[in-house]
């Protein structure tokens, strides 16, 4: 069988957004602009980033029996994710986050998992047969630790392309790292994963370093507006950033890590995903919310932001 496609396994929650000029100091009040709902979570949001941009994408993910889960799921429908695998949890409301969105577009966010973290080492085995069609397994880790290791260890038996977007930071064990293919930290989570302290080209040339040295094939760091870093065992480079005004960075990260499962999924060498990668999350911080902001292909053209 021919592989094609990205299957996505993580979180999807509700965003909550309040916009504000300033976020507010511990124990102070403020007033805010504006609220807004928006689809959301790492997983749904890199879901959704893939089928848009044109990959044949699976999500498989848990969320409540209740309105915002059918709402998330009815959303990811629309934008062309396959959602037969979703699992609707009884016992647990669909995840929620609550994200502060200040005046240069910098956010804070808060996630309160949910059904979320039911999802099960077990969910993914008895899913297993869906690695067989797809060429790149992306995950998050806004799931347990243990269904993201059962992830990895599937995607290697299948021979998939394994990314791990290792957000919200967390230290992970060299068992998991030694099974990624693809690994995309921002600073601070390659601060936390490597131990070593990151400040300069200098000091993230050593953290990745470390990483390859616990069995990741590749890293890319996500440095924000200073671009990403590659470094493998054959290749050290920078692929600057596009210059853009930030209205809301929210799912910026979500919408680089989507475009990469994409192009890999389409054969396209690291450098030529990194770049258009770098176009789709410069497009994605233009406009407000997670999955409300991201591109098609198209959209690319039209704004000029295309290699
Ligand atoms: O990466 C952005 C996402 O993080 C938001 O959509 C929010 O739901 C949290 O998961």
């Amino acid at each position: 069988m021919k592989r094609e496609g990205v299957l996505v396994i993580g979180s999807a929650n509700m965003d909550l957004v309040i916009s504000v000029e300033k976020f507010p100091q511990p124990g102070e009040t403020i007033f805010g602009k504006k609220f807004e709902m928006f689809p959301g979570g790492k997983g749904a949001n890199q879901a959704v980033c893939c089928a848009k941009l044109g990959a044949k994408t699976f999500f498989l993910g848990r969320m409540g029996n209740d309105d915002f889960g059918k709402s998330l799921s009815k959303n990811m429908k629309k934008e062309g994710v396959d959602i037969h695998h979703l699992l609707i949890d009884e016992n647990e409301n669909t995840g929620t986050a609550l994200i502060t969105v200040e005046g240069k577009g910098e956010n804070e966010i808060v996630v309160i998992s949910g059904s979320n973290m039911n999802l099960s080492p077990d969910d993914v085995e008895s899913k297993k047969e869906i690695f067989k069609e797809v060429k790149v397994v992306i995950t998050q880790l806004e799931i347990p630790i243990f269904t993201i290791l059962e992830a990895a260890r599937i995607a290697k038996q299948n021979g998939n392309i394994f990314i791990l977007n290792p957000a919200p930071g967390l230290e992970l064990s060299e068992k998991l790292l030694s099974l990624v293919d693809y690994l995309t930290p921002n600073e601070t989570e390659l601060e936390l994963l490597s131990g070593i302290s990151v400040k300069d080209e200098k000091s993230i040339e050593m953290a990745a370093e470390e990483l390859l040295n616990k069995g990741v094939k590749n890293v890319i760091v996500t440095m924000g507006e200073k671009g990403a870093y590659l470094l493998s065992k054959e290749r050290k480079e920078i692929f600057p950033a596009k210059k853009i005004k930030v209205v809301d960075s929210t799912g910026a990260g979500d919408a680089f890590n989507g475009a990469i499962a994409y192009a890999l999924s389409n054969g396209e060498e690291i450098g030529k995903a990194i770049q258009l990668a770098n176009s789709v999350a410069a497009f994605a911080v233009t406009k407000m919310g997670a999955q409300s902001s991201l591109p098609r292909l198209e959209d690319l053209e039209l704004y000029k932001l295309a290699n």
